[in-house]
């Protein structure tokens, strides 16, 4: 029997890495250009960073573990709590704020599907230090930009937790929860059997479903009144609308992780299916539940699996590839032109197969863009025969000009 990979997880072949990469890179570019540098934190981590938050119901959904040690560990449902964790232990006496990033993978024990798994990479920011909406905004900027240099359709949409937390400040913790969930899921008829039993849960209903309906500020201080969060509500919206943000207001947006504690924004790519939301984040604190201090920090992860979906098939640029073809006249001739290839850079292959010469220029139409050809004649001249394997065409060179032809191919 062939053994299979695990439920939820993937194989990626050297095409499909090459277009990740490809991806990754435009990612990393967008967010260095905003300051942010990148952090590495542990694959596993102590169970209790991310139960003390979001209590033993999570375990449900996270790859636990007691090592041999006897220590209680879970591979990382996601690396926020990470990043505050390392920040707390490391980045105490860092100038603030910090601007740190990360490309993970992350583990959750899902039912998977497509666009759900298992295993899965999440590529993310955390501004750590900074309280104003302009951090805020800055944030979700970074996010807008990402996305559009992925190449993604999406459709973004920014809210904040104070409406709805002042709406039901009055129930009981867990009606609150049950109130969240019911916004999150966007089921408002579980919303209503929620609040069904409770004095005025007519009214509440009634006032949820308008805020989760405001498109405006004003329309949304027309209900709740002048909230304490007014004015940076108001602040994020007009830093968005200034820096030309395509950006939809949706207060019903309220996040499913526990920690966030003001804004809060996530993208949809409108061409995938049920799993189609391809970033989420928010500002939030988590510093002092791991022994730091009561820090403000705000960021996102996107979905990377999700956006390569959502992307479907497409052709690297990629970079020009050339393949060594010689008869055994060329000795170790070979080896040395192969050498000064890679010296420049060029993916460089030689034949292992002991291939004659025809086989071994129909294998190379296979991988690479030249044929770098060695037998007798060119042992004698001491040039090497340069085949374009697209057009076909080939010419004599010497070693030098040779590399700086292909070394300049795609350039034109
Ligand atoms: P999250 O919404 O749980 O937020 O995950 C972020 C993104 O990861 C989601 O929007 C989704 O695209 C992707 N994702 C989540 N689960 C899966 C899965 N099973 N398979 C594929 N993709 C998935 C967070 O994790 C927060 N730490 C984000 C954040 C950073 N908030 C502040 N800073």
């Amino acid at each position: 029997m062939r053994l299979q990979k695990p439920r939820g997880t993937r194989d990626f072949l050297p095409d499909e890495m090459e277009r990740r990469r490809e991806i990754e890179a435009r990612m990393r570019e967008t967010v260095r250009r905003f300051g942010y540098r990148e952090v590495c934190t542990p694959v596993f981590e102590h169970l209790d960073l991310f139960t003390m938050k979001s209590g033993e119901g999570i375990i449900e959904e996270m790859y636990v573990f007691v090592d041999k040690g006897g220590r209680h560990l879970t591979l990382r449902p996601e690396v926020t709590a990470s990043v505050v964790r390392m920040f707390v232990n490391e980045g105490r006496n860092l100038p603030k704020p910090l601007r740190w990033c990360y490309f993970a993978d992350c583990f959750r024990y899902e039912r998977p599907q497509k666009g759900r798994y298992r295993q899965f990479w999440q590529f993310g920011i955390e501004l750590i230090g900074a309280d104003t909406a302009f951090a805020d905004a800055e944030v979700v900027v970074a996010a807008d930009e990402m996305l559009k240099a992925a190449g993604v359709t999406y459709d973004l949409q920014v809210g904040h937790l104070a409406p709805v937390k002042s709406l039901i400040a009055g129930l009981s913790p867990d009606l609150q929860r049950r109130v969240m969930t019911c916004l999150d899921k966007r089921d408002f008829g579980a919303l209503e059997e929620s609040l069904a039993g409770e004095r005025q849960g007519a009214d509440l209903v009634e006032s949820l479903t308008a805020v989760a309906g405001c498109r405006s500020p004003d329309d949304l201080f027309a209900i709740t009144g002048a909230i304490p969060e007014k004015d940076r509500i108001t602040e994020i919206c007009e830093l968005l609308e200034s820096q030309k943000v395509p950006y939809g207001l949706n207060f019903a947006i309220v996040r499913g992780l526990d920690y966030y504690t003001g804004m809060v924004f996530e993208a949809f790519a409108p061409n995938l299916g049920a799993e189609n939301q391809i970033l989420g984040g928010g500002t939030y604190r988590l510093a002092h539940l791991f022994g730091g201090d009561d820090v403000a920090s705000c960021g996102f992860a996107a979905g990377f699996d999700r956006i390569m979906v959502s992307l479907g098939e497409f052709t690297t640029a990629g970079r020009p590839g050339a393949a060594i073809v010689c008869t055994p006249e060329a000795g170790m001739r070979g080896l040395e032109v192969a050498a000064a290839f890679r010296a420049a850079g060029i993916r460089t292959e030689t034949d292992l197969m002991g291939r004659s010469l025809g086989a071994q220029v129909t294998h190379a139409a296979k991988s690479a863009d030249f044929a770098v050809i060695i037998g007798k004649k060119e042992c004698e001249s001491g040039l090497v025969t340069l085949k374009n394997l697209h057009t076909g065409e080939q010419r004599g060179l010497a070693l030098r000009d040779a590399v700086a032809e292909v070394s300049g191919f795609g350039d034109r």
